[in-house]
């Protein structure tokens, strides 16, 4: 049996034509029909009451829950409904005396149906990531102007969301100044620090403490996968390229290529995802002595499957290798299929003054060719990184604040990435 007390009936229905109807299920679920013949809504009564938006239980300028819960509890139950219907809420009374409201259309935001959880968490959360062949980059791949990027939010948005759903994008035309890559990670929030600093210049450098800073090919890597909190995203900004044969950059979508172990050669898959590999840096930097080890397997999983991180890199793999005696070889040759893989697939450009390549450290595998490096012929890179807790949170606030604009371009684009 359907409740309805209505409020202000006959305003509300004068005005809004709407009528909001909402029963008590089971003794503790609430259901709601936002308007007749609506699907009804359902809600645990457990998750209402401790998510009321009172001011006893709910801070509003921080937008956090006070509820008191050393005494919260989850026995709670509903006892009578109304249907404001000319504030379009629902009000609830519960067994503990409190009484709460909840507007319809928070109710509709947080529903507990399937397809609008998808929905969220699709379009809101994180983006779903998409996998690419090496064949397949240049339709993937996605070009902004640098300074539409640092002008236009909704260029910044574009930008941060292809980095999200394919790992790589690329800017152009950015000035040949120094400091470029702080002012493109300060737009989108902070630079992350690392051992070699916040700024670095990718050069080479008479005793390098880093592979990088030869002029010898780099082989395809993950930068600091020494570290547990790994930097997110890469940002090189090209200011001299090298006028000699190499110096180009390689990609290779490391998820592409975990999905093509898992398919055909589940057991390296399987090694890949399981063994620890002592992974290393030793060294100083500005005075500063290092000895970075991190240990964790080459592709990481979340508890539902779905690919975290790869690590990877030749140079800054430790000579310690904590595993049991039998597990070493089988573990090598899982890594080296892996490695034959990634090369096999790899996608090699090179990059021009002014362009500044982006790309997801922790997903994509990346690689330099060796080159001459001459006083006639330089090469200066300068690189910074950004995380993705301060990428998505910039994407979300873009987000919110360009559909509450009803840019609907972007809207509809974003939608269908
Ligand atoms: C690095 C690196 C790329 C380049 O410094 O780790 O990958 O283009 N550099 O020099
Ligand atoms: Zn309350
Ligand atoms: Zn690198």
């Amino acid at each position: 049996m359907w409740v309805q007390r209505l409020l202000g009936r006959s305003l509300g229905e004068l005005r809004l034509g709407r009528q909001i109807s909402a029963r008590i299920v089971n003794e503790s679920n609430i259901e709601v029909q936002p308007a007749s013949g609506d699907k009804p809504l359902t809600f645990p009564g457990v998750w209402l009451r401790d998510n009321c938006q009172c001011d006893d239980c709910f801070h509003g300028s921080s937008k956090s829950r006070k509820l008191d819960w050393d005494r919260f509890d989850t026995r709670i139950r509903p006892v009578d409904l109304q249907a404001d219907e000319l504030a379009q809420e629902v009000v609830v009374r519960w067994s503990d005396a409190h009484e709460s409201r909840f507007p319809l259309k928070w109710l509709r935001d947080r529903s507990f149906e399937e397809r609008r959880q998808a929905e969220y968490l699709r379009d809101f959360y994180r983006p779903p990531t998409r996998h690419w062949s090496g064949a397949e980059f240049q339709e993937i791949a996605r070009h902004f102007s640098y300074d539409e990027v640092m002008a236009k939010d909704s260029v910044l948005m574009h930008w941060l969301q292809a980095l999200a759903v394919h790992g790589v994008a690329l800017l152009r035309g950015a000035p040949l100044d120094e400091g470029v890559v702080r002012r493109l990670a300060e737009r989108v929030g902070f630079i992350r620090r690392t051992t070699y600093g916040e700024e670095f210049v990718v050069q080479a450098k008479p005793g390098a403490q880093n592979f990088a800073y030869l002029s010898l090919p780099l082989p395809l890597h993950t930068d600091l996968p020494y570290y547990e909190y790994k930097p997110s995203v890469n940002i090189l900004h090209c200011v001299v390229q090298t006028e000699s044969p190499g110096g180009s950059n390689m990609l290779v979508d490391g998820f592409h290529i975990a999905d093509i172990l898992r398919r055909d050669h589940p057991e390296d898959f399987d090694r890949l995802c399981r063994v620890l590999v002592d992974w290393n840096d030793i060294g100083s930097e500005d005075g500063r002595e290092f000895h970075n080890i991190w240990r964790a397997p080459v592709i990481c999983l979340d508890s539902a499957g779905r690919y975290t991180r790869v690590n990877h890199s030749v140079p800054q793999r430790d000579s310690h290798f904590n595993v049991p005696l039998e597990e070493v070889l089988p573990w090598y040759e899982s890594y080296a299929r892996f490695v034959r893989l990634a090369i096999a697939d790899s996608h090699a450009f090179k990059t021009q003054p002014g362009d500044v390549l982006t790309f997801n450290n922790i997903r994509l595998l990346h690689g330099r060719a060796g080159y001459d490096d001459s006083e006639e012929s330089p090469r200066y890179i300068v690189g910074a990184y950004l995380d993705w807790d301060i990428i998505y949170s910039r994407l979300r606030v873009l987000k919110k604040k360009l559909h509450s604009d009803s840019d609907a371009d972007a809207d509809s684009e974003l939608g269908s990435q």
